[in-house]
């Protein structure tokens, strides 16, 4: 290996601190602690794991909320009902849809009735729209957010690096990662290339990357001939293998191989899936702060 290991464990527990820091000073001012209130409709197993994480980090940085646990049957109106009782509590700063909702639910509308200032998932359109244009001040996203600490944090040790004019290549063109990645390196002045899936000749495309985001969700996507020798490689994928009987976690890129070119990359686990939740907790004090 001769890459540098991004640690996403080791800065997701200095954002925490930072979090937890500022909410202490939030308290101190208003007499209160923010809120965050976490929807989870179903019993999506992965999804129950991730809700669980990020309850346990609210309390840790001494947060109060909720986990609101709806049947998978819940139907539409139930489920904006809850939304609306939360819109309207002044104790609720960041409200949270866990995703993917069961079958059958209109995600967008029901994403819709979050309001843009408790979207502490950055999904809402007035949110995305605010990133999209280049304007500071709306939610971003919490993985790409992460995402973008982590590069950040790896450029500091690559001698000379600057993302300005650097080659990004984000790959995968979901709104809840692969977009909003891309904004968040155009707006730092890089010269952005989404490909996806379907993209011809990903290897040829990914080679030319200085900076390397992958968020497609199919494990061993990206392997070491796509990676440019001395390339930041960030690795959003989650996903699951059996390894020996036992179903191990791993991402969309191979580590082993990729780890031998780039000059620096991110672990599965351990890299931005930590920082994810991080954001989360960043994102529900500035709500809080903004609400008062
Ligand atoms: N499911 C997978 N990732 C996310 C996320 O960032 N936010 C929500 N709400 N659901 C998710």
């Amino acid at each position: 290996m001769t890459a540098q290991l991004i640690d996403g464990k080791a800065i997701a527990e200095v954002v925490r601190r930072e979090v937890a820091a500022g909410v202490a000073a939030f308290k101190e001012k208003h007499g209160r602690v923010p809120g965050l209130h976490v929807i989870l409709a179903g019993e999506d197993p992965a999804s129950a794991v991730y809700v669980r994480n990020k309850e346990k980090a609210a309390k840790e940085v001494g947060m109060a909320g909720e986990v609101h646990r709806l049947p998978a049957t819940v139907s539409r109106e139930e489920l904006l009902d809850r939304i609306r009782v939360l819109r309207e509590d002044r104790s609720v700063d960041g409200i949270l849809v866990q995703l993917p909702l069961p079958k059958g639910l209109p995600e967008d509308e029901i994403l819709d009735a979050v309001p843009a200032d408790k979207d502490v998932d950055g999904f809402h359109p007035l949110n995305a729209g605010l990133l999209a244009s280049g304007r500071p001040g709306g939610m971003v996203p919490c993985t790409p957010f992460g995402s973008m600490r982590l590069i950040d944090e790896a450029a500091k040790s690559i001698p000379g690096f600057s993302l300005v004019g650097a080659h990004a290549v984000v790959v995968g063109r979901s709104n809840i990662v692969g977009k909003p990645m891309a904004q968040l390196l155009l707006a730092r002045h890089a010269t952005v290339t989404i490909a996806h899936s379907r993209t011809k000749d990903l290897a040829a495309i990914c080679r030319q990357a200085d900076v390397l985001v992958v968020a497609v969700g199919r494990a061993d996507l990206v392997g070491k001939d796509h990676v440019k020798p001395g390339a930041i490689v960030i690795d959003v994928g989650m996903n699951r293998r059996d390894v020996d009987g036992k179903s191990k976690l791993c991402g969309d890129v191979d580590f082993a191989g990729a780890s031998t070119v780039a000059g620096a990359i991110t672990p599965v686990p351990g890299g931005v899936g930590p920082m994810t939740i991080a954001m989360l907790l960043a994102n529900t004090l500035k709500a809080a702060e903004r609400h008062g």
